[in-house]
């Protein structure tokens, strides 16, 4: 059993003044019904809920990655170094996993959570998150990568992709928005058009931005804003 107000403090999301004001506000539920005492002992799995929206259960860690290049987005995997190896101890056996991943040679965001419900929403193809992705080609990129893009772009295979924007930076580099995520997606966007993919980072993924001051294989937790955003999204 823990107190209310810690519980939603827990998260990240409000402080522990703001948590009282909440609960006292009646905009609080546990398992289903108001509770306006912020000392109110409730159990850890108790079904929590602020203004109608369910709040992750006590324990819930969402954190922020910028994944180096040469590390595996997988939790385990025999002779690779993998995103969880660059954490600290105390990260290693609370269930962490990457939302989403990148391949072994691409960098950037990637969110890591012990949030399976909102990692699975965030994830759901129904979901068309937003995702984009800093992208650098072999050849020369032009108005007509542009149009493909946002007409979608049929990959080898004869997969459809879903339109993409694409935001031209020089003559080989480019933003590329993602709503969904196909395997390999980018590189085999970017094969199909003749410009294989000389260096990928994601930058963005739904509401979080890659944070720069993280150096490479640096991490924190998502803000308070952040989370809500994403909780949200
Ligand atoms: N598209 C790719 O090709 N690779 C990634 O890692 C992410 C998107």
């Amino acid at each position: 059993m823990e107190r209310l107000d810690k519980r939603l403090a827990a998260t990240g999301r409000w402080s522990r003044k703001e948590a009282r004001e909440l609960i006292r506000a009646g905009r609080v539920m546990v398992d289903g019904a108001p509770c306006r005492v912020p000392e109110a002992k409730v159990d850890e799995q108790a079904p929590v809920s602020v203004d109608g929206a369910a709040i992750p259960a006590h324990g819930m860690v969402y954190l922020m990655l910028h994944k180096p290049a040469g590390v595996v987005s997988s939790t385990v995997e025999p002779g690779e170094r993998t995103v969880l190896d660059l954490l600290g101890e105390e990260y290693q056996n609370i269930g962490l996993f990457p939302a989403g991943r990148l391949d072994k040679d691409t960098e950037g965001l990637l969110l890591l959570t012990n949030d399976g419900p909102l990692a699975h929403r965030l994830l759901a193809p129904k979901s068309h998150v937003d995702k984009v992705y800093y992208v650098e080609v072999d050849g020369v990129l032009g108005q007509d990568d542009v149009m493909a893009a946002q007409e979608g772009i049929a990959l080898g295979d004869g997969t459809m992709c879903l339109p993409a924007d694409m935001e031209l930076l020089s003559r080989n580099s480019a933003y590329i928005t993602l709503r969904e995520g196909k395997y390999h997606q980018v590189k085999r966007m970017m094969a199909s058009r003749g410009k294989p993919v000389a260096y990928l980072k994601r930058v963005r993924f739904g509401p979080l931005t890659l944070d720069e001051r993280l150096p490479k294989g640096g991490w924190r937790p998502l803000t308070r804003e952040e989370l809500e955003a994403v909780v949200r999204q």
